[in-house]
């Protein structure tokens, strides 16, 4: 449980009472989405689709699998998103949840307490949020979330299909920033950026990087999503070093673009 003391340790700096420096690799968590995913994605067809998502809140994972695709990988540079999705995992499967909410401590005593552990992550998982319960109380474990006060717009009221699929599926996660050089030997039919690049360095050399990361996850057919935030496009480089190796265009309803192979 090295790793997990270690992910622990940087909690504390965000949220403790004496704040440490944190590294690059944990920060505050998205409790829900901010992005409107049904809107977003209207008009896209995922079905039986291979996807890779940003994991953030996990509304985006739930969002797909609710939608009947085939896959989804998750990465985020975040790590503690990953300790969050096994909470709401467990809101799901085991309290019909699909948010946290109306949380006590006796209650999430409760909860973690008859979880059956199906993997070594989801035991990673159990041991951070009993750790948590023991350090915190449950005003000050909110203090690590963004916090969207729009639930409505992406909640699932019936989960049975997200459980199902949470039952057959494990998460797979890569903690991995996509604007710095990594390789994974696989592609993807759909990748979700979100509106990650509203925090990327407007640099040609990050860009290049997070286009070449993504250039080598994506299929040959395959698209890229982009949700638009808060970025001026107009001031960006992105559009115009992602050109040399995609096609975008701005989505019907103006709030994402896609992207595809040239
Ligand atoms: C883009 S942010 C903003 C919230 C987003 N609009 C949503 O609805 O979830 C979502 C997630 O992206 C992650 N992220 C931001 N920049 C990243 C990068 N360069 N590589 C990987 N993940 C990144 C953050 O850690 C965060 O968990």
């Amino acid at each position: 449980m090295e790793s997990v003391n270690y992910d622990l340790s940087q909690v504390r700096s965000i949220i403790g009472s004496f704040r440490s420096k944190k590294d690059r690799y944990h920060d505050l968590v998205f409790y829900n989405s901010n992005e409107n995913l049904r809107k977003l994605f209207s008009n896209i067809d995922l079905k039986d689709k291979n996807v890779l998502s940003v994991l953030a809140s996990s509304d985006q994972l739930f969002y797909f699998y609710d939608k009947g695709v085939r896959s989804v990988d998750t990465f985020d540079k975040n790590k503690l998103t990953f300790y969050y999705f096994y909470l709401r995992k467990w809101f799901i499967q085991y309290k019909n949840k699909y948010y946290i909410t109306k949380v006590n401590r006796r209650m999430l005593l409760k909860l973690l307490s008859t979880i059956k552990v199906e993997s070594e992550d989801e035991e990673k998982a159990l041991y951070f949020w009993k750790c948590m319960i023991d350090s915190y109380n449950i005003k000050s474990i909110f203090n690590l979330f963004i916090i969207d006060d729009n639930f409505k717009k992406n909640s699932i009221r019936n989960c049975k299909r997200i459980k199902k699929r949470l039952e057959e599926n494990k998460l797979t996660f890569y903690n991995v920033d996509i604007s710095k050089r990594f390789r994974l030997n696989k592609k993807y039919d759909v990748i979700y950026k979100s509106n990650i690049s509203d925090y990327v360095c407007n640099s040609r050399e990050v860009l290049e990087t997070y286009r070449d990361n993504l250039d080598s996850l994506l299929t040959d057919d395959g698209i890229i999503i982009s949700s638009n935030l808060t970025h001026d496009y107009d001031y960006s480089n992105e559009f115009g070093v992602f050109s040399e190796k995609f096609n975008y265009r701005l989505l019907d309803n103006s709030i994402g673009y896609v992207y595809t192979r040239r």
